[in-house]
């Protein structure tokens, strides 16, 4: 967990290939269905535009259909979700059914005025979804993903009036969220500033 901006992706990308695992993104999975134009997409964009969450009875579904897949069933981390009291307890019944969920919460503390640096400088890649920023971790072609070579590419919801949008939604309904794991102690909060490598290693002290 953290703020827009605060790394979950960039770290849920490295710990999920270190571990094998998959990285499960709500904000990728609702990404690709505005791409596919999906009915689901179709729905999601207005909200995701003005920086709103989708409703949670829309994404309590797709999560629901995810976790049901194979690659699933032995561990995944989650980016993005769940981002709402109701998602957490959904979440929560899920794993219940599950068996021991032995769930573990990564928070990661950035402060708003760096979220705000970091999301303007966010490029992504419009074809395997590689993150960079101009500034802070920038691609060694100006424009072109080291990965695969497409074209990078500025988010739709990356404007500065929908990150203002999307701290406030944050501080008011996603933070909150927090409480609901830190009651069952499952909680590690690490700093999310510096060097990507040293995040990567709080985040992988935190959860040994
Ligand atoms: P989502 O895609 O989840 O967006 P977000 O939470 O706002 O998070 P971001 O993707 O903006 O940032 P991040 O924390 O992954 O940071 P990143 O690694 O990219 O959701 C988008 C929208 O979808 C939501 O607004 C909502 O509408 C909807 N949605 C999604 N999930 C939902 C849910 N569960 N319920 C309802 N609606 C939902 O890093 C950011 C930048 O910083 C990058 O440029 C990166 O290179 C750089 N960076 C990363 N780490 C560092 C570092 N240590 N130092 C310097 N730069 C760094």
């Amino acid at each position: 967990m953290g703020p827009p901006g605060g790394g979950k992706g960039t770290q849920a990308q490295r710990l999920a290939s270190a571990h094998g695992i998959p990285q499960i993104s709500t904000g990728d999975i609702l990404r690709a269905a505005v791409r596919e134009q999906t009915p689901l997409g179709v729905k999601a964009k207005g909200f995701m535009d003005r920086g709103d969450l989708v409703p949670d009875e829309v994404i309590i579904g797709v999560m629901a259909d995810r976790l049901r897949q194979s690659d699933a069933q032995k561990g995944f981390l989650l980016d993005g979700f769940p981002r709402t009291q109701a998602q957490a307890e959904a979440l929560d019944a899920k794993l219940r059914e599950r068996g021991p969920s032995g769930v573990r919460v990564v928070n990661l503390d950035v402060p708003d005025q760096e979220v705000v640096s970091r999301i303007s400088g966010r490029r992504s890649c419009g074809k395997c979804g590689a993150v960079y920023h101009v500034k802070f971790t920038p691609s060694r072609k100006e424009g072109a993903c080291d990965k695969c070579g497409g074209a990078l590419v500025q988010r739709d919801d990356d404007r500065e009036e929908v990150i203002c949008k999307r701290l406030e939604v944050y501080h008011a309904q996603t933070r909150p969220v927090l409480a609901f794991y830190e009651k069952k102690g499952v909680v590690r909060s690490v700093r999310g500033t510096g060097p990507l490598d040293e995040v990567t290693a709080l985040i992988e002290q935190a959860l040994a």
